[in-house]
């Protein structure tokens, strides 16, 4: 069923600005949302449903990627657009008063909620006596979802006294990207690589997620909680799971998720020397105070089971970093004999790069002769083969990830949110990457911005005798 009413919380917040309402006009504009949609918004600003309208199409016209539509329906899209001024804290009858906002929502009610931690208990008793949790309604949450596996719990406590799982949508927009959906499209319908996905022919696995971008005003939420909570609890452990998952019976959410779980349990708790801590010269100066929060991390990790035994996943990602790049890279072993030695050629290990963003390409490293009558020896060298997605596929539109996860959530499709039992495994892993830090009083070592992160991130991969791929 998909629902008639959608509703906002952190409307005029900057993910609002930024993704939800471009997100929400390209659907509209496709025709893809429920024809009578209403789209209630709310948030503490005291505006009206014209005050937030127009604050809407601001934003349209600031964050919607603009060559691929003439926004010629947004006037009719904003017809679409409500708001209801409200503080979840007053405990007065914001709620019931927003019930009335939303209207008849016995069709259905979709919500998105992304709020501060502490508000998320306050808002689902609220919901819950404004009769707002009723069967027809479906519950997005956007991350932070706890600050460990504690308050992680908590919050899924209180969630789950209102929401059963089936009608609970956790999001990591990650899932909601293109590339990274295409990762499983590589892996299962394609006959090639599952053969060779295991220890026996992949020697390790590499996950970076550089970004260029500082703090960008949110210095006050992401200080005191870092990168490895901000980056690796969510993302970059979703990547790993999609990496190293058992091939699920079909891609439904029940399947995809019960074999991701499977793999984040199997994470094994990493010992304080398989983790590196950095910090951009100069966050302490944007603070205004010294910090010992870490805008980079790298990672060992190991996934204990019988597919990935030995082979490790070394896993980074930092702020004001040289370049943007998230890629996914599969190092293969050696051939297990090289026939051409004896001619004094070598051969170099395939290799398969995933990368995400902001390329999206498939590149598969293979070994070709070159060309020559090889008098001197026969020379190998490596080739790529390329496949930019772009290219590959010209016509269908790029969509910002949140399109496809908001028509998920309202049309009730679970494959691509996080299920509960995942959030917490990710958690407990996590948790003890802290503890670690806590028992050997770890800091984070000083990087320059525009480099690749600290030098001793070199050491983690160098020490097994690999190096990053940069
Ligand atoms: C968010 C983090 O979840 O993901 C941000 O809170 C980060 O710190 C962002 O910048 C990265 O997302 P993307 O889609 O730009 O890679």
């Amino acid at each position: 069923m998909g629902a008639s009413a959608l509703l906002l919380f952190g409307a005029t917040g900057d993910l609002a600005r930024r993704m939800l309402l471009p997100s929400l006009y390209a659907l509209y504009d496709d025709g893809l949302l429920p024809k009578d949609l209403r789209i209630v918004g709310t948030a503490r600003s005291a505006l009206d449903d014209r005050g937030y309208r127009d604050m809407a199409e601001d934003a349209l016209s600031e964050f919607l990627p603009g060559h691929d539509r003439d926004g010629a329906s947004i006037p009719a899209f904003l017809e679409h657009l409500y708001y209801h001024p409200m503080d979840i804290l007053a405990g007065d009858d914001g709620f019931s008063r927003l019930s009335e906002k939303l209207e008849d929502t016995s069709d259905g009610l979709s919500i998105f909620l992304s709020t501060a931690p502490s508000l998320f208990e306050p808002t689902i008793r609220g919901l819950q006596a404004a009769g707002l949790a009723h069967d027809g309604v479906r519950i997005g949450l956007e991350k932070p979802l706890g600050t460990d596996l504690q308050s992680s719990c908590e919050i899924n406590d209180a969630v789950a006294s209102a929401f059963p799982e089936d009608r609970i949508f956790r999001i990591d927009h990650y899932l909601g990207k293109e590339t990274v959906q295409n990762l499983l499209a590589l892996r299962f319908a394609n006959v090639l690589f599952e053969p060779l996905w295991n220890e026996e022919h992949i020697d390790h696995v590499q996950i970076t997620v550089a970004e260029t971008v500082g703090l960008e005003g949110r210095v006050d939420y992401y200080d005191g909680v870092g990168a490895l909570r901000d980056m690796v609890q969510n993302h970059v452990l979703q990547l790993l799971a999609l990496v190293a998952m058992e091939p699920p019976s079909s891609f439904d959410a029940t399947a995809v998720r019960d074999e991701k779980v499977k793999v984040l349990r199997s994470l094994r708790p990493i010992t304080c020397d398989d983790s590196v801590l950095g910090q951009y010269e100069g966050y302490d100066a944007e603070l205004k105070r010294d910090s010992a929060t870490e805008t980079f991390v790298a990672l060992k990790a190991n996934v204990d089971n019988w597919r990935w035994a030995g082979v490790p996943f070394y896993l980074r990602t930092g702020k004001k970093l040289a370049e943007r790049r998230t890629e996914i890279v599969v190092q293969f072993k050696p051939i297990p004999h090289n026939i051409f030695a004896s001619r004094g050629a070598n051969s170099v290990p395939n290799r398969l790069i995933i990368a995400i963003q902001p390329q999206e390409n498939i590149h598969l490293s293979v070994m070709a002769k070159v060309p020559g009558l090889d008098r001197g020896g026969i020379k190998l060298r490596e080739v790529p083969l390329d496949i930019s997605m772009p290219d590959a596929f010209a016509g269908p539109r790029r969509r910002i990830a949140y399109e496809r996860l908001l028509l998920d959530l309202i049309e009730g499709d679970q494959t691509l949110f996080v299920r509960r039992d995942e959030v917490e495994a990710q958690w407990q892993w996590i948790d003890a990457v802290r503890a670690c830090w806590t028992e050997t009083a770890k800091t984070p070592e000083v990087y320059q911005e525009g480099s690749l992160g600290p030098e001793v991130a070199d050491a983690l991969v160098k020490r097994d005798g690999r190096v990053w791929h940069d």
